[in-house]
């Protein structure tokens, strides 16, 4: 061989080498420039909880890791495709993503990002939208960080008993009865139906006489609440006496509704959320909304962030309190206006 071939030769095999070392090694790369990147996949940017949710996780990711280590976080919005966002899970493995946190589009059909995640190795931390007990189960890189929905509702239901029974006012036609109606979350979603449940049984078993008007699906959406309530003054005016929303957003949608029609303060009716978002908070100290429920979206955050440290790191997963092995759930709180502005400010 001559020696000009020679040395084509070993460039070209030099050349192989390399793009084999770089294409097999994106994790590689992301270990050598000291970083760990974290990719965090939900199911729709326009959602008020999720954004507050992942601002605190943000946060809390700064605080758990140590000054020497820089975790970058990607985020993906599916814009309320699972297509969507199973090639975008496809993407933020490709881009050498050590953990992921995924908020499913939806919540029944996972498989294919599992078995993406299983494949590379990849763990993943469901939140907020819970995957069925049998999928979690799939392999041991899964878990789920969200809350106990039922509690959420039955503490909504307190709330507005309590309201009922402190209030001669509450049954505006004094018939004896409480007539209401519920704005109801995505159908499928384990808070919307559960929530729904638990409200109507919390306030049976404190033996208050109800009256369902209607039950409407707004899609955890403010704009369609509105909407909704719009066409349900319309058709029952001062007959409603009670909104149970099963989520703040859409408490405020009905709020904008009554607001729209030019109802004065006194002639709305007592509407309670749940969730303490931002906006939710500022309407209970206003007393605008009669309460809320704390969703506790710092402790939900600071447990996906101390998942995803010791899955980074291999230390600290003893810390993370588990129930059914690999799931975190953090308790609500009930809000009213007394102590909606301690939450309101608790994080500034
Ligand atoms: C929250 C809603 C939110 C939904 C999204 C629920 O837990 O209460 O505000 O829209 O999660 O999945
Ligand atoms: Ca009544």
């Amino acid at each position: 061989m001559s020696t000009k071939r020679a040395w084509i030769w070993t460039v070209a095999v030099l050349a192989a080498a390399c793009s084999l070392t770089l294409c097999g090694c994106k994790k590689k790369q992301t270990e050598d420039t000291g970083k760990n990147y974290i990719g965090v996949a939900y199911y729709n940017q326009s959602d008020t909880f999720l954004n507050e949710l992942l601002d605190c996780f943000r946060s809390q990711l700064k605080d758990i890791q140590g000054g020497d280590t820089e975790t970058v976080v990607m985020v993906r919005d599916a814009a309320g495709s699972q297509r969507t966002q199973d090639d975008q899970v496809k993407e933020l493995i490709d881009a050498g993503c050590d953990v992921l946190c995924v908020n499913l589009v939806d919540r029944a059909d996972p498989s294919e990002i599992i078995d993406l995640a299983r494949e590379n190795e990849v763990p993943i931390i469901f939140f907020n939208r819970e995957p069925v007990a049998e999928d979690l189960m799939q392999w041991d890189g899964l878990y789920y960080v969200g809350a106990d929905a039922e509690q959420s509702g039955y503490m909504q239901g307190e709330l507005a008993a309590d309201m009922i029974q402190s209030n001669s006012q509450a049954d505006g036609n004094r018939d004896g009865k409480i007539q209401y109606v519920v704005l109801e979350g995505e159908v499928g979603h384990q808070d919307a139906i559960i929530r729904t449940e638990a409200v109507v049984e919390a306030l049976a078993d404190r033996e208050i006489e109800l009256e369902k008007l209607s039950y409407q699906i707004a899609n955890w959406n403010r704009a369609q609440a509105e909407n909704r309530m719009e066409q349900l003054i319309g058709q029952y005016g001062n007959q409603i006496e009670l909104i149970l929303a099963n989520n703040d957003d859409m408490a405020l949608g009905a709020l904008d509704a009554y607001e729209k029609l030019n109802y004065t303060e006194a002639a709305v009716p007592a509407i309670f959320g749940i969730d303490g978002t931002e906006a939710g908070l500022k309407a209970v100290v206003n007393a605008r909304l009669a309460g809320t429920v704390y969703n506790d979206k710092e402790g939900q955050a600071r447990a996906m962030a101390q998942i995803a440290m010791a899955l980074l790191t291999g230390k600290g997963m003893e810390e993370v309190e588990f129930e059914s092995e690999r799931c975190v759930y953090l308790p609500y709180q009930k809000i009213t206006a007394e102590n909606a502005e301690d939450f309101l400010y608790q994080n500034q």
